[in-house]
């Protein structure tokens, strides 16, 4: 039955993609490419007055809108990136606060 075996080998598929793509990694080498030079890999660096990422306390939607229109010094990423790749590294950021407290 072909049917079947195109739909289980979408279905494989679908499952890899979603162990070895996870947005985590994604939203690393996001960050890491963009946004560590200042605000350093672990989200400390502070240069140009950068903010502390591990002490930030922003909201999601507030972190999406920082990002997509920049802040001060900070440039704005719209051109740069997609929405989907914000989303990852705004999740990727939120990870540091954690390994502060
Ligand atoms: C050119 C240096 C620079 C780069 C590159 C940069 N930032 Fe920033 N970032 C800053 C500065 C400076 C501030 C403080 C701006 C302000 O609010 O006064 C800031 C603030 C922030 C804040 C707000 C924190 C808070 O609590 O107010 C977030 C979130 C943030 N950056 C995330 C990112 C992300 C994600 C990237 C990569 C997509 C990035 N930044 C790239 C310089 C930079």
């Amino acid at each position: 039955m072909p049917p079947l075996r195109i739909t289980l080998s979408f279905v494989l598929c679908l499952l890899l993609t979603a162990t070895f793509a996870t947005p985590v990694e994604e939203g690393r080498a996001l960050y890491d490419q963009h946004c560590a030079r200042c605000h350093g890999a672990d989200g400390t660096r502070g240069l140009f007055g950068a903010k502390n990422l591990q002490k930030s306390l922003l909201s999601d939607s507030a972190i999406l809108h920082q990002i997509t229109n920049g802040r001060r010094i900070m440039p704005a990423f719209k051109k740069r990136i997609t929405p989907n790749q914000m989303t990852a590294i705004a999740n990727y950021i939120k990870s540091f606060r954690k390994s502060s407290v």
